[in-house]
């Protein structure tokens, strides 16, 4: 029986709007689909989840026959109120026509995540939807990672669904784990509940246009993959910047820092994606068999070949340490600067630089390949040819190049640097899609490419784990630097030690 607190889908009210076109994969078609939110009453479903899955119903990506079930321990007495909170993230001028059709698509199912008999009971709510027969289940785990386990333990028991009938897919979120060893333990006990093909770990960086892009420019373009190399490359710099600091969020923040909260996750995969071999085809394990293979190329960071900061106050904002919720006298770093080895031939001793911070000076995500310079017969007058990814603020990749300044009477040694810029928005009319939107249409899509594969996880914690026990152990401490500057005076004297421009 369903607690009082559940419930069922209304019928749409009468709409004028223009239909949608339906552009899902014609599997999904074919058998009703259930999305079940667990945590709906939280942050990121209110703000992400269910936006995304607006985005996407009005885009025609889901089945028109799509049932959202909102799960959650929190009684709900008011089913309207419940989904009106989302209206407020919901993307997209000129879709408001949409927003009671989807809304009445919402349903609510009150349970705990960690007793097998409220999934059994939701496993009986979903059977009716689905008329007994058949049906497709998206489960989304917006869920802290206390919880994992206890979802994914009832979801296996109790709310599973033949293969011959359909399939099963569990989106998980971060954190997947603190370390290597209990990273390995989380994903040792996943896999005794689900199959590795079921299970698709999300990073949301992955879902960025540009990051989407890397494999497309590095392997589509003969311009890039022939010069992708030791060779030709003379850094590569990854860099991720934030101007606000953790805003009472430190109690959460102080558990991870700036390496478990981006750089581990984020920023390691960008680096795989940009470090990796050509893969044999485009297909999810060809890809991510290869960026396995590359980070288990990547060294362990030292202590040596990293800075970590940690933000004071400015006029505008408390230091990291004045956040009420942050424990007195933290060493926890906010922002790091690391030196990355490569140990293969394609990137002999091409250093690749991960920083990031929150309280800095500005918000960006940018990949910056530094190419070696040319010297003769130029001698000093040329600069590096730099390639420039930028994922955040505004989608763009330029290449600095040189030129001969135009003009009467400029000579050949007359150059100067110039860019060829595609800034996406000067370029393409369509709007870019927000990074869940594209990663739950390619999980309702079955393609896990941009999903993290549990041999990923493995390596890409293998490279900070060391690290991290020294910081846990306070055996290095943060440098202070003042929120809305670049960082510690230190990581910028690194980058330019070494000639390199800093970002
Ligand atoms: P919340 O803290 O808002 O938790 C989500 C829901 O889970 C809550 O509404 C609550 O629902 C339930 N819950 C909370 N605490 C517990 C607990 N200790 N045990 C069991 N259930 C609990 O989290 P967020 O929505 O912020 O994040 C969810 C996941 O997404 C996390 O793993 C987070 O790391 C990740 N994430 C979040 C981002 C964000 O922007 N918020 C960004 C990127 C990742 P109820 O009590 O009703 O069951
Ligand atoms: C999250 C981190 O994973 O990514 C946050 O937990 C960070 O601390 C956020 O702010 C950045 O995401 P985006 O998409 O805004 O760059």
């Amino acid at each position: 029986e369903l607690k009082t607190s559940t419930f069922q889908l209304q019928d749409a009210p009468p709409s004028d709007c223009h239909g949608i076109r339906p552009r899902y994969p014609a599997e999904v078609g074919e058998r009703p689909l259930s999305i079940v939110v667990f945590g709906a009453t939280g942050d990121l479903a209110k703000k992400k989840t269910f936006p995304a899955l607006f985005k996407l119903y009005t885009e025609g990506l889901l089945p028109a026959n799509v049932n959202i079930i909102g799960y959650a321990r929190s009684e709900v007495t008011d089913i309207l109120a419940f989904r009106k909170k989302f209206i407020a993230y919901f993307p997209g001028k000129g879709k408001e026509c949409h927003v009671d059709h989807f809304l009445a698509r919402i349903a609510y199912v009150q349970g705990s995540y960690d007793d097998p008999a409220d999934f059994a009971k939701l496993d009986a709510f979903l059977r009716n939807l689905e008329e007994n027969t058949k049906g497709n289940r998206l489960y989304y785990l917006a869920l802290p990672p206390t919880a994992f386990v206890g979802a994914c333990t009832g979801i296996s028991k109790a709310a599973m669904i033949p293969e011959e009938y359909g399939w099963v897919r569990v989106i998980v979120e971060k954190p997947f784990g603190r370390d290597l060893a209990t990273s390995n333990e989380l994903s040792h006990q996943l896999s005794q509940l689900l199959k590795e093909k079921q299970i698709f770990r999300i990073d949301h960086y992955l879902g960025k246009e540009m990051v989407q892009n890397i494999v497309t420019l590095r392997f589509a373009n003969r311009a890039f993959a022939a010069l992708w190399n030791a060779n030709n490359i003379a850094n590569v710099q990854i860099t991720f910047k934030e101007k606000i600091g953790t805003e009472g969020r430190g109690g959460y923040f102080d558990n991870f820092g700036i390496i478990r909260d981006v750089i581990q996750n984020h920023l390691t995969q960008i680096l795989a994606l940009v470090a990796m071999e050509k893969p044999r085809s485009l297909s999810a394990e060809d890809i991510r068999d290869e960026k396995v293979e590359v980070l288990r190329c990547v060294e362990p960071v030292s202590l040596e070949n990293c800075i970590i900061g940690q933000y004071t106050a400015n006029e505008a904002m408390p230091g990291y340490l004045e956040d009420p919720t942050v424990p007195k006298g933290s060493n926890c770093p906010t922002f790091a600067l690391m030196k990355l080895k490569i140990n293969n031939d394609r990137w002999r001793n091409v250093p690749f630089y991960i920083k990031a911070g929150k309280a800095l000076e500005s918000k960006a995500v940018r990949i910056r390949i530094q190419f070696h310079e040319e010297v003769r017969p130029f001698l000093n007058r040329t600069q590096r040819n730099e390639l420039v990814i930028c994922a955040q603020p505004t989608e763009a990749m330029y290449m600095k190049i040189t030129t001969k300044t135009p003009g009467l009477g400029k000579e050949l040694i007359d150059t100067h640097q110039t860019e060829l810029d595609l800034t996406y928005h000067n370029r393409y009319a369509v709007s870019l899609p927000d990074a869940y939107e594209s990663l739950i249409s390619e999980a309702v899509g079955g393609n896990s490419t941009n999903f993290v594969r549990s041999d990923e996880l493995e390596a890409a914690w293998a490279i900070f784990t060391p690290l991290l026990h020294s910081i846990d152990k306070g055996e290095v401490k943060p440098l202070p630097y003042q929120a809305g500057s670049r960082g510690p005076a230190e990581a910028d004297a690194m980058l330019a030690a070494e000639y390199r421009r800093n970002e």
